[in-house]
């Protein structure tokens, strides 16, 4: 299938799943964010994954569904005031800028808790082992072992070099402290979403523990992989191909890919990841052309 019909699919889903009752106003906001026209990568690769070992997809769905609500949740309050106080996501005002800051801290607190909710209620063939673990999977990867640990070191690094400039191409600054939070940070804001996406869609489609060990290792190269790509795209992206208001990254001293390493290193750690994305995928007889696909959208950043 396409990635053009899944990603219809996906909508259909979450729009199905998500029945606006009362309080009208909790609802309307958490579907908002979710409806927005996002890439959908992770309900995608938890589809693909899932199907690589012969699920069906109407299995999966629910599933690839919650982690595109999860992945809503950590976009709603990512983007408040007192995280990165951005005005625009997926091309129109941010939740809070829409419903209000009190109701976009409750959307982002409901998301996170409705979507096990539709795993648990609308996965009708899923034995309750493979249920358990995909709840397991959900639990550590939105909590504060996940991207929770992520988001929090994300925001404590501003604090750490005043002014912004990290990179020197004569003088390597960075320690190798830097080096490690900056992977910490990387692998748990961003991987744990693909880690889960990937992970449940295997454990769902009846993987070997070899094979999720494998697509684990995929999921974090491939999320590192993502945000470094995301962090180029802050300095050199518009607002009209994001979406989102860019160069932030700089002006609040985040501690990005480009601010340790400088552009050009960036560009080249992103290359030698997804090539080595690629040969995880082939040394494992995992090769699918949506993931490929992925895979090349992201390098070409
Ligand atoms: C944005 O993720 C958050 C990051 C991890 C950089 P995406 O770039 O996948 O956002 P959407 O879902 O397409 O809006
Ligand atoms: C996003 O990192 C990670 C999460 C939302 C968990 P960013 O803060 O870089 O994402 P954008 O650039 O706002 O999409
Ligand atoms: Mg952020
Ligand atoms: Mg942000
Ligand atoms: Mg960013």
């Amino acid at each position: 299938m396409k990635i053009e019909d899944l990603i219809e699919q996906v909508n259909q889903k979450l729009d199905e799943y998500m029945e606006i009752v009362y309080p009208q106003k909790i609802f309307k906001s958490m579907k908002y964010t979710v409806m927005l026209p996002g890439k959908r990568l992770r309900p995608i690769m938890c589809i693909e994954s899932a199907r690589l070992f012969g699920a069906k997809i109407e299995d999966v769905m629910p599933t690839a569904c919650a982690i595109e609500m999860l992945h809503a949740q950590t976009l709603i309050h990512d983007d408040l005031p007192c995280m990165d106080n951005d005005d625009y996501r997926r091309g129109k005002l941010t939740n809070h800028k829409v419903f209000g800051e009190a109701i976009a801290v409750l959307a982002g607190d409901a998301l996170l808790t409705f979507a096990p909710q539709v795993i648990l209620k609308y996965s009708k063939n899923l034995s309750s082992e493979k249920l358990v673990k995909i709840m397991s999977e959900y639990f550590q990867a939105a909590g504060a072992y996940g991207v929770i640990a992520g988001q929090v070191m994300d925001i404590e690094a501003e604090k750490l070099h005043t002014p912004y400039q990290l990179y020197d191409a004569d003088d390597e600054k960075y320690t190798d402290e830097d080096a490690e939070l900056l992977n910490f940070i990387h692998l748990h804001k961003t991987g744990d979403l693909f880690k889960l996406a990937l992970r449940s869609g295997a454990i769902i489609g009846g993987a070997t523990d070899d094979k999720i060990a494998t697509l684990t290792e995929f999921a974090e190269k491939l999320g590192i992989a993502f945000q470094i790509a995301d962090d180029i795209l802050d300095e050199t992206s518009t607002f009209e191909k994001m979406g989102k208001t860019l160069g932030k990254d700089k002006a609040s001293g985040k501690l990005t890919y480009v601010a340790l390493y400088g552009l050009e290193k960036a560009k080249s750690d992103l290359d030698k990841l997804i090539d080595e994305c690629f040969k995880i995928l082939k040394d494992n007889n995992l090769e699918s052309e949506i993931f490929a696909n992925i895979l090349n959208k992201i390098k070409a950043c």
